[in-house]
């Protein structure tokens, strides 16, 4: 700018300079009118710039001609100066939408509340969780939407504490508010339904170990008084006392055993691929059944396949063991049990246990591998079971890439299955060949 800025200077001042030698030579006149003359014709160039310049204000839109001199230099910086600023502008609108699309997609719901909690904004987790619609809801209130007078007096406060809330589809939600200026909030929802629901997995299972617990050591101690206040012991009633001291710690005994053997599976993640040859293994659990049977039931076994199976023996010996033994327990005397191995249309294998017992109705079906879950708990715990032995089955198969097919018809009986996947089981022709014939044991 300072050449043209000076240039301008030493035009004026040249022409002022010529104006008085012209007065002093001529005429005052003369001289006035060159200086008007000289003034004139850049005043007006001035003017045009100027009004140029006007437009161009009024409406950025329209390019600033090129110009001369001092004004070419001021139109170039405006010019400049405009351009860095709607690409700045254009920058941080940029980013402003990228940060808008990144909180649309955040799995936390947000949403936007004004000074008077209307909705001024909400993400597409807010949407899901509050069931909040975007046309719909958009400037209402939000204490109209959720309705909850926990919810609306949490509001009001501004401590920072966390408000628990069902939210859509029965999921739990955590909520938490963050002040922002103008008396604006936001409120961030977490979805905590599984934390939730493996909170109350834990309490429930807390409370029914201790149930469990209870009666055998209640029990237990009410013996142990009686003895201590026994003078002369009744030997025979002694006798008696002592058996049934002898079942009750022999059910703690069990029931913690199942709780170990659970706590171990689902800490250990490694499966071990051993190969299992099943057929003997079935062989081994019919003598077991014929032992807990004692000759009340008859025991069937149908060898129909001579595949083998990756995995843990003494995982799988424990799992088939369990269904096997319910089979025997849920089955009054003279009933069938059947123990059946064989390959199915998938490529892989099935082994089950079916008993002409009491039957399941459809409704307990899905919940039997919970742990404590007894369709009749005083008959469970009078064949002396802890509830755990199908949720014990469910976790070794799962652990095999198995799964548990239960199948029961009331009043006729019910089928087992452990249904093995292709990749665990070993074909028949790298272990001995089948038993053709349905062997009864
Ligand atoms: N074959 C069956 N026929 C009828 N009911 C069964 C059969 N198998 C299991 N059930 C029902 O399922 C419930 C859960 O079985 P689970 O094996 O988990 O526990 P349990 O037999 O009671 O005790 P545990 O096996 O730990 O000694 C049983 O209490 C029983 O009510
Ligand atoms: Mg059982």
């Amino acid at each position: 700018m300072q050449p043209s800025w000076w240039q301008t200077l030493g035009a004026l001042l040249g022409l002022s300079l010529l104006a008085l030698i012209l007065t002093l030579a001529f005429d005052a006149r003369v001289g006035l009118l060159i200086l008007v003359l000289g003034l004139a014709l850049p005043l007006a160039r001035h003017l045009r710039y100027l009004r140029q310049l006007q437009r161009w204000v009024e409406d950025k839109s329209v390019e600033l001609p090129a110009a001369e001199g001092l004004w070419g230099e001021v139109y170039r910086r405006l010019q400049q100066e405009f351009q860095a600023q709607r690409e700045a502008h254009a920058r941080s609108r940029a980013e402003a939408q990228q940060m808008l699309q990144a909180a649309r997609l955040l799995p936390d719901g947000v949403v936007m509340l004004d000074a008077q909690n209307r909705i001024l904004w909400f993400n597409q987790a807010a949407q899901d969780l509050l069931g909040l619609q975007e046309r719909r809801d958009l400037g209402q209130f939000i204490t109209y939407l959720v309705r909850s007078a926990a919810f609306a007096s949490w509001l009001a406060k501004t401590d920072g504490s966390l408000l628990t809330l069902p939210g859509q589809d029965n999921r739990t939600l955590n909520l938490r508010q963050v002040a922002l200026p103008q008396s604006q909030k936001m409120l961030i929802v977490h979805d905590i339904t599984e934390l939730a629901r493996v909170d109350a997995m834990r309490r429930d299972f807390v409370a029914n170990v201790s149930h469990e617990l209870r009666t055998p050591v209640t029990v237990i101690v009410g013996f142990l008084e009686a003895f201590a206040d026994m003078e002369q012991p009744d030997p025979e009633q002694f006798k008696n006392h002592i058996q049934l001291l002898r079942e009750q710690s022999e059910r703690i005994r069990r029931l913690l055993d199942d709780l170990l053997t659970l706590a171990r599976l689902e800490a250990d993640t490694e499966v071990p691929a051993e190969a299992i040859d099943v057929a003997a293994l079935a062989r081994s659990l019919v003598q077991e059944a014929e032992g807990l049977s004692g000759g009340r039931h008859r025991i069937v076994l149908e060898l129909q396949s001579a595949a083998g199976i990756k995995g843990s023996p003494k995982e799988i010996h424990s799992a088939f063991s369990n269904l096997v033994s319910n089979a025997v327990r849920y089955t009054p005397p003279g009933g069938v049990v059947t123990l059946r191995w064989r390959d199915n249309a998938n490529g892989g294998a099935e082994f089950s246990v079916t008993d002409t017992g009491e039957g399941i109705e459809a409704q307990h079906i899905p919940r039997l591998t919970e742990r404590f879950y007894r369709v009749d708990r005083g008959r469970s715990r009078a064949t002396g079971g802890t509830g755990l032995g199908l949720a014990i089955v469910k976790h070794v198969l799962q652990r095999h890439q198995a799964r548990l097919r239960i199948e029961s018809t009331v009043g006729k009986g019910s089928t087992f299955t452990a249904v093995f996947p292709a990749e665990r089981v070993i074909p028949a022709a790298s272990t001995r060949p089948p038993a053709s014939v349905p062997a009864a044991a």
